[in-house]
């Protein structure tokens, strides 16, 4: 499953328990701009931590998952692969777009980065596209990350780790990362943003219900063969949730991580 990739200026592979939604060149550009890792290794199946440890190579900078996936819905064991990736020396980088803060805090379960499209539960109206990255400032970065610990030339030489500590990785991703690929927010897209997280508890909490409804409902019809959805009783990822989550809810959906099939064709992706 893990072929690192070649080494680069950020150096090497990044170990990746998400599916493949956007395809290799979408998880190499997520990558660089992470500035962490220049490529990524092949996609690792979540749903046992012990996966992470077997793929987990001399070349492996990070390991990145997501809280709830989208869009095959596994919910991540954040503790246990955090450890993994800790026993390794590397950070756990976790996309917690589909769980939102409101359901889960990574940090608090032993993720070090913690990333996060805004364009969805955060945002809430469709208005603005933009994304979040939070450091815990935990991580103790070594001079397997050169780009944190060496001079940095495009930086008048300075060593993040040395001149800001802690603050080192969101520092370097600031001033270099979005410097270099100019992801820079607009002050009016950012209030909207904003306006939006002012309602996310309340959004959440309909969706949550709403959600599970329409999955028990689908879960009734004799014409359903299948429904994935974390808060069902049935569900595989009901065991994770309470390690993982803080309502112990799964997640809903205005972008539809509910998912059902019916015998006469289901998407395929789903399942396998
Ligand atoms: C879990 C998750 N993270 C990140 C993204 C990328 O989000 P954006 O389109 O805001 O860059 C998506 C897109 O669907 C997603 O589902």
């Amino acid at each position: 499953m893990v072929g690192a990739a070649p080494g680069g200026e950020f150096g090497e592979g990044l170990l990746d328990g998400c599916y493949a939604l956007v395809g290799g060149r979408g998880a190499q550009a997520r990558a660089r701009l992470l500035c962490l890792a220049t490529a990524f290794c092949d996609y690792v199946e979540p749903d046992d931590p012990e996966n992470f440890r077997k793929a987990i190579t001399s070349k492996t900078r990070a390991v990145y998952g997501e809280t709830i996936a989208n869009p095959r819905m596994n919910v991540l064991d954040i503790a246990a692969v955090a450890k993994i990736a800790h026993d390794a020396g590397v950070p756990l980088i976790v996309d917690n777009t589909m769980a939102s803060p409101y359901l889960c805090r990574p940090i608090e379960h032993g993720a070090d980065i913690v990333v996060h499209s805004a364009t969805k539960f955060l945002g809430g109206h469709g208005t603005s596209i933009g994304g979040i990255i939070v450091d815990s400032g935990k991580f103790a970065w070594t001079d397997k990350y050169p780009a944190i610990t060496q001079p940095s030339p495009g930086y008048h030489g300075i060593k993040f780790s040395e001149v800001f500590g802690p603050l080192a990785y969101i520092i370097k991703v600031r001033v270099e990362g979005l410097r270099d690929f100019g992801p820079c927010i607009s002050p009016f897209n950012s209030f909207l943003f904003i306006q939006g997280i002012e309602t996310l508890g309340m959004r959440m909490d309909r969706h949550l219900a709403n959600t599970l409804a329409v999955a028990e409902w689908l879960e009734r019809n004799p014409l359903v063969t299948w429904v994935k959805y974390p808060s069902l009783k049935s569900s595989r990822a009901r065991p994770a949730r309470p390690r993982s989550g803080r309502s112990g809810h799964g997640l809903t959906p205005r972008r539809s991580p509910l998912w059902s099939g019916t015998s006469g064709g289901c998407p395929r992706t789903c399942e396998s």
